[in-house]
């Protein structure tokens, strides 16, 4: 059912004129007290870019808000593919459920499949909203805390055994260092996503917003036995006493990005030896990640959430599956459906550890899945033969679904550190 306001909404790019009301509706839907500041306004100029930020309009007022950026997403093996990552993604309460979202999705997926982008990526905020567009959840992580007294660590540590060493550094500091180690990162794992510089000097503390809560937090970087930086760890510590004499102390990690088994190592071994620090809380990690097993007792390590953070939604299913890279060699016929039939059709994948090429077939069909599931099927984090026993995958063919698990698989679970 349409009703007559929503008739009358208009979806389109906004103007640099728009964007006081634009950040106003911004604000309202993501229910922010709303009164938008000339300073604010400023600052949004500097990062919008109106070629990809969408407004719904109804009249002179903004009542829906959508925007898009360029990023890079890591596949499997270490490509990085084209992604449109979306975000500020808001309608405001008196327009909801009138499809004023739809619009400004379509609008964005058919641009985006025209860029070339080969997948769009985003990180809900609810469950239920973005399956109907074709994506779906590719990427979980997982929030550790560490109880420091009962993991059996060594007291007595004094720094990295290895030559290395980690060293207090300001924001600036880590705006000159850590983008490298971050992209060493993003060349092998997949999961992760490029960042901007904005992204560096938002993290950093640099050009907020009025109004933005900031805390400044410590920053360590770990070098190598030649000097290199090789990561990094940002994070802040609240103080409490249990009401005697024990200092109790929480390290809330925000970041921690090792290139480096040894700088994994080290930054974590760091985090668990400051003193009066007796829990450290793990910030978005994979959920394979190293930390309970680096510690002597793992179980003093408690998983506090696990959650699906990247969704994914593939546009270009031929470039996404040879833009990776598979362990054995193999054969699919895979059929995809897709409603908005940005990424239907049959596709031929033969793949092997030394490449892959994939492209459309009139073949029968082994295996037929909804594009939604195809996003983490990609990024090797979905077991087909668990999707055909949930009915979301259906195997035409006997043994197809194990084919394609074996082909599929990622040695390392996907990470993607960031939330846009
Ligand atoms: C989420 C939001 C953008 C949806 O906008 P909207 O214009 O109401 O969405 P639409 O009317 O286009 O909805 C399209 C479909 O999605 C469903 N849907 C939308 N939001 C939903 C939600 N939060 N939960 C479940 N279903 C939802 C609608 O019911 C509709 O279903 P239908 O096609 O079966 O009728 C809006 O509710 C909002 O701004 N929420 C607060 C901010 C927020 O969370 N933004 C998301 C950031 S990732």
């Amino acid at each position: 059912m349409t009703s007559p306001a929503a008739s009358g909404v208009v979806v389109r790019h906004v103007t640099e004129d728009d964007f006081p009301d634009w950040l106003l509706a911004h604000k309202v839907g993501f229910l922010r007290p709303p009164v938008v500041t000339d300073e604010e306004v400023a600052l949004r100029r500097k990062v919008l870019d109106p070629e990809r930020t969408r407004g719904a309009f109804d009249g002179a007022r903004c009542v829906g808000t959508f925007l898009s950026f360029a990023q890079e997403l890591t596949a499997v093996g270490g490509t990085a593919v084209p992604a449109g990552a979306v975000t500020g993604v808001t309608v405001s309460p008196t327009h909801r459920r009138r499809g004023v979202l739809s619009r400004m999705m379509n609008a964005e997926l058919a641009e985006a499949k025209e860029r070339g982008d080969v997948v769009s990526t985003l990180c809900p905020t609810e469950y239920p909203i973005y399956g109907r567009y074709g994506f779906g959840p590719a990427a979980w992580t997982t929030v550790w805390d560490v109880d420091v007294t009962r993991a059996g660590l060594d007291p007595r540590w004094s720094g990295p055994e290895d030559g290395g060493r980690v060293d207090l550094v300001d924001g600036a500091a880590i705006r000159e260092t850590a983008p490298a180690v971050h992209d060493r990162v993003r060349a092998v794992r997949h999961g992760v996503v490029s960042r901007s510089e904005r992204v560096w000097q938002r993290d950093t503390g640099v050009d907020l917003a009025p109004g933005e809560p900031w805390t400044e937090p410590f920053y360590v970087v770990y070098r190598d036995a030649s000097g290199e930086p090789a990561g990094h760890a940002a994070y802040t510590v609240e103080r409490e006493r249990d009401g005697g004499a024990q200092p109790i102390g929480t390290a809330g990690v925000r970041e921690l990005m090792a290139a480096t088994p040894a700088a994994e190592r080290a930054l974590w071994r760091y985090l668990c030896a400051i003193d009066r620090v007796t829990r450290v809380r793990s910030g978005r990690r994979a959920p394979d990640d190293l930390l309970p097993e680096l510690l002597p007792d793992p179980r003093a390590a408690r998983v506090v959430s696990h959650v699906d953070l990247l969704w994914v939604r593939v546009l270009d299913v031929v470039r996404a599956l040879e833009s990776r890279t598979y362990e054995t060699a193999g054969s699919l016929v895979l059929e995809v459906r897709d409603r908005a039939g940005l990424a239907e059709g049959r596709f031929r994948l033969e793949a092997s550890p030394e490449g892959a090429a994939c492209g459309p077939t009139t073949e029968t069909p082994e295996l037929i899945v909804d594009v939604a599931e195809l996003g983490a099927l990609w990024l090797g984090e979905s077991s087909v033969a668990r999707l055909v026993v949930l009915g979301r995958a259906e195997e035409t063919r006997a043994g197809a679904a194990a084919r394609a698990d074996l082909l599929l698989r990622a040695a390392r679970r996907a990470w993607c550190p960031d939330v846009f």
